[in-house]
């Protein structure tokens, strides 16, 4: 399962519907373990990646224990901070950055996306293989 933050622009959520698993927008609580979708929102030096729903959404506890990876949305205009969301909240939920994406992603990254979810899912529910 996706849980999933998108702004007026839509290029995540436009992602997310291209995807076709099942997806959640932050609002609804998660009840079962989910991978975040996310896009960055950053001051030109990288700070505030992290859109403040998103850190509203991670800050509660029962949500927290339920993220096991992250999948952040950008633009490479930004360098250094393309996707940068990802990296924060891997780094401060201790899950894993799985993949990073330009606005509402190509043919490509939904593929790679989907396939990914699909190992990353199998391997969670069956760790010791
Ligand atoms: C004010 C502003 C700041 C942004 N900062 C970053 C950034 O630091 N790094 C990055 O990769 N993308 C940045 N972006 C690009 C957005 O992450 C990108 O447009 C994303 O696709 C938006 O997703 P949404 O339409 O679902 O909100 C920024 C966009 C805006 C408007």
């Amino acid at each position: 399962m996706i849980a999933f933050y998108s702004t007026a622009s839509g290029n995540t959520a436009r992602f997310i519907a291209r995807l076709g698993v099942p997806a959640v927008r932050l609002a609804e609580p998660p009840v079962r373990p989910f991978v975040l979708v996310t896009p960055t929102y950053a001051d030109g030096e990288g700070r505030g990646a992290v859109p403040k729903p998103v850190i509203r959404f991670l800050n509660d506890p029962a949500n927290r224990t339920l993220i096991r990876g992250v999948i952040a949305g950008g633009n490479r205009n930004f360098g250094e901070f393309f996707a940068r969301a990802g990296d924060v909240i891997a780094m401060k939920c201790g899950v894993p950055l799985l993949y990073r994406f330009e606005l509402s992603g190509t043919d490509e990254d939904v593929a790679r996306v989907r396939s990914g979810l699909e190992r990353f899912w199998t391997r969670q529910l069956s760790p010791a293989q």
